[in-house]
């Protein structure tokens, strides 16, 4: 039999995956995982690359499934837009271990179908995306048309949408979500909630300019946790009405984690949930800067009060209440009065209107250094399987891409992205600069964060894309394809066939 070639071998590493941490070594042949070994099985094997990873850990790439690109349409906040395109934006995921995102198909509220968002959409990604991709339809208008269309999206391989509870312009009523929920559950598909209550803020929001309060830490107090709290509950209630599965994104508040914790335990509902870095790393008191210069933080919800708040969310991770650490990547120019932070700066409001300050901040490539730096000091904060569980694997099952993404399955059922790390305990300490990004954003809001982490190696499907000690971006535009996912592999309905559905 002829000797077998490995296209990679990934030696000496400390390999780390949801289910375990194991010394083994890693071939790759062609795009796939071929073989996962004890340490110094294929030292007469031979290979056309071998990475040597001096006993950094080595994991199954990260998912970002929350990213907002070149969202030009819907304009939700005055006249912002995401500076990141597809190229930008999947560049700066892979140089921080992200192989593959799924970022928003949105839908404006002015047309029917679903379709037309889609096909807009992959248009803009297709042939020059970094890493690996995906889409959520963004839901903002549940059409008769647009609801006859979930069958077609799912042939086409998409399997998630995302609706939202607040923002004029994409806001649904909870009449319209049952509709959408509804059809979701005929579908397998995994329906994202933005959950916040838009009388609360508007009311708020009144409140705060009738006393001429506009500078950007007046977001902060005008999106107060009961916003959150009281939406997270109400989506809650919707999904258990329709007995479908629901991800709540970007959780931000304590209360509202205990609400969802409440609905996995007591009430035994498939609630998934997701928080992101800004919420174990950023405070209210980041955007209450001199000047204009809170309005870096801006997002929403926003960052809330205090370290208390943090730990009750890495509290969260740990324990399962969230499935899901994602980035919500939605960044805008600090520096720029046409697309970016400061087009709230106008005539009428010279120092800026937090109200029009357009929500969002970059992080793809920030989250899964920032967590692991964090986890090297800290390491009783969340467990590395753990890690790797949501920030990989679970996304992957949550939509429909495991096993092909986040595990690293041999005989070519996963595929080979994988990101290796610096062997621990890191690097020698140093700060982060947006200079070594490679967002197209004029800014991180987490500058000058002491890091001891970062990805040193990210692997696509087989193809080194990111040497951080050598010559940094390897990965070409355009190397990221379309992956097609079926439906989530998570625990979904409760009621299971009680219900016939076509008859409902
Ligand atoms: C798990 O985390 C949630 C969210 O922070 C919290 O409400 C709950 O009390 C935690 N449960 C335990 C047993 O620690
Ligand atoms: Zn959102």
């Amino acid at each position: 039999m002829a000797e077998q070639v490995f296209d990679l071998l990934i030696i000496n590493g400390v390999v780390v995956t949801t289910d375990e941490t194991r010394e083994v070594d890693i071939a790759v042949i062609g795009e796939k995982i071929a073989a996962v070994e004890d340490r110094g099985s294929f030292k007469n094997a031979q290979a056309k690359k071998i990475i040597d990873a001096e006993g950094g850990w080595v994991m199954p790439g990260g998912i970002s499934n929350h990213m907002q690109v070149h969202l030009q349409e819907p304009q939700l906040f005055g006249k912002g837009s995401s500076c990141d395109t597809f190229e930008t934006g999947t560049r700066s995921a892979i140089c921080g271990g992200t192989t593959t995102i799924i970022a928003f198909a949105p839908q404006s509220k002015t047309e029917n179908s679903l379709l037309d968002a889609l096909a807009r959409t992959y248009a803009k990604a297709e042939g020059t995306c970094y890493s690996d991709y995906s889409f959520h339809l963004l839901v903002g208008n549940p059409s008769e048309q647009a609801l006859s269309e979930f069958p077609i999206l799912r042939s086409k391989g998409i399997s998630s949408l995302k609706i939202y509870m607040t923002y004029e312009a994409l806001q649904l009523s909870d009449y319209q979500i049952l509709d959408v929920l509804f059809e979701a559950r005929r579908h397998r598909i995994t329906t994202l909630i933005h959950a916040e209550n838009n009388d609360l803020i508007l009311w708020m929001t009144r409140k705060l300019e009738e006393r001429n309060l506009l500078a950007p830490k007046y977001h902060a107090t005008s999106h107060p946790p009961l916003a959150e709290i009281e939406a997270t509950y109400r989506a809650i209630c919707l999904s258990e009405f329709i007995d479908v599965p629901i991800l709540l994104v970007h959780v931000s508040s304590p209360t509202a984690a205990e609400t969802i914790r409440a609905a996995q335990t007591e009430r035994n509902l498939p609630i998934y949930a997701e928080t992101c870095p800004q919420y174990l790393f950023l405070t209210k008191h980041d955007l209450d800067k001199p000047g204009f210069e809170g309005a870096r933080c801006v997002c929403s919800p926003p960052p809330r009060d205090s370290p208390a708040d943090h730990a009750a969310l890495w509290r969260g991770l740990s324990n399962g209440t969230f499935t899901i650490l994602s980035s919500d990547h939605c960044p805008f120019l600090y520096d720029d009065t046409t697309t970016g932070k400061k087009t709230c700066i106008t005539a009428q409001h010279p120092q800026g209107h937090f109200k029009y300050i357009p929500n969002g901040i970059p992080g793809v490539e920030t989250r899964l250094p920032l967590i692991l730096s964090a986890l090297t000091t800290s390491p009783s904060l969340l467990p590395l399987q753990k890690f790797v569980q949501t920030t990989s694997t679970n996304p992957a099952k949550l939509y429909g891409l495991y096993p092909r993404k986040g595990a690293l399955l041999p005989g070519g059922v996963s595929d080979a992205d994988l990101v290796i790390w610096y062997p621990p305990p890191g690097l020698e300490p140093f700060e982060l600069r947006n200079e070594m990004l490679h967002h197209a954003c004029d800014y991180t809001p987490y500058e000058g964060k002491v890091v001891r982490q970062w990805a040193r190696w990210t692997v696509l499907r087989g193809r080194v894309v990111w040497e951080r000690d050598g010559v940094g971006l390897v990965g070409r535009k355009g190397e990221g394809v379309f992956v097609e996912r079926g439906g989530s592999s998570l625990r979904g309905r409760v009621r299971g066939e009680e219900w016939e559905v076509r008859g409902f």
